[in-house]
């Protein structure tokens, strides 16, 4: 397994592994804009033979109108089935997040999940810290609410 940089010729992949595990679809266009406008905090894994088999697709909030500080975004995130309970997720969200610290100076980076969402939770609290910022009703096309999450990023030593 490798985890490495997404990069424009990974779009594909990226999209496919997402139409597999995920009911939020994007345009190609969505997916191109995080990889050109951010190149540096969106990572894929792939298999031995090059198969994209998990991602994570992330920005930054550089302006942000709200008067908080620049952060980091988490899009989207999975892992097709046959790889899940690897730590490949977590490898991705801890790559993404060293890369929002370093390069964008982020101070915090927030994402969006599913109330219902077991093991994305246990990843984003259990595991990485995460704590509830807000709960954004009806958030989900299907009428789901979202949990708002951040989690405070700190420059390693
Ligand atoms: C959520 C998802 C990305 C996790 O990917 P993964 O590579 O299997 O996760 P990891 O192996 O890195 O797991 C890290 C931790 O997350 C938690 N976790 C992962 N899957 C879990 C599950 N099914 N149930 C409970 N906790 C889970 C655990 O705490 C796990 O640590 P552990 O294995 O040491 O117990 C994956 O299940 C997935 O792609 N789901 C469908 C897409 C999705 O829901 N994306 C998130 C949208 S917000």
């Amino acid at each position: 397994m490798n985890i490495r940089l997404a990069r424009p010729e990974d779009l594909l992949g990226m999209q496919a592994c997402n139409l597999n595990n995920l009911p939020e679809n994007y345009q190609m266009k969505f997916w191109i804009w995080h990889v050109i406008g951010w190149p540096q905090i969106s990572y894929v894994a792939e298999d031995e033979k090059g198969k994209i088999v998990g991602y994570i697709l992330a920005k930054i909030e550089e302006f942000p109108e709200d008067g908080e500080p620049m952060h980091g975004h988490v899009n989207s995130i999975s892992v097709l089935r046959s790889h899940r309970r690897l730590g490949i997720a977590k490898k991705l969200m801890i790559q993404s997040q060293r890369a929002m610290v370093e390069i964008y100076q982020a101070v915090y980076v927030s994402l969006h999940v599913r109330k219902s969402n077991k093991a994305a939770l246990g990843l984003y609290k259990d595991t990485l810290g995460f704590t509830v910022h807000a709960v954004d009703k009806g958030y989900y096309a299907d009428g789901e609410d979202a949990y708002h999450m951040r989690l405070a990023l700190e420059r390693e030593p």
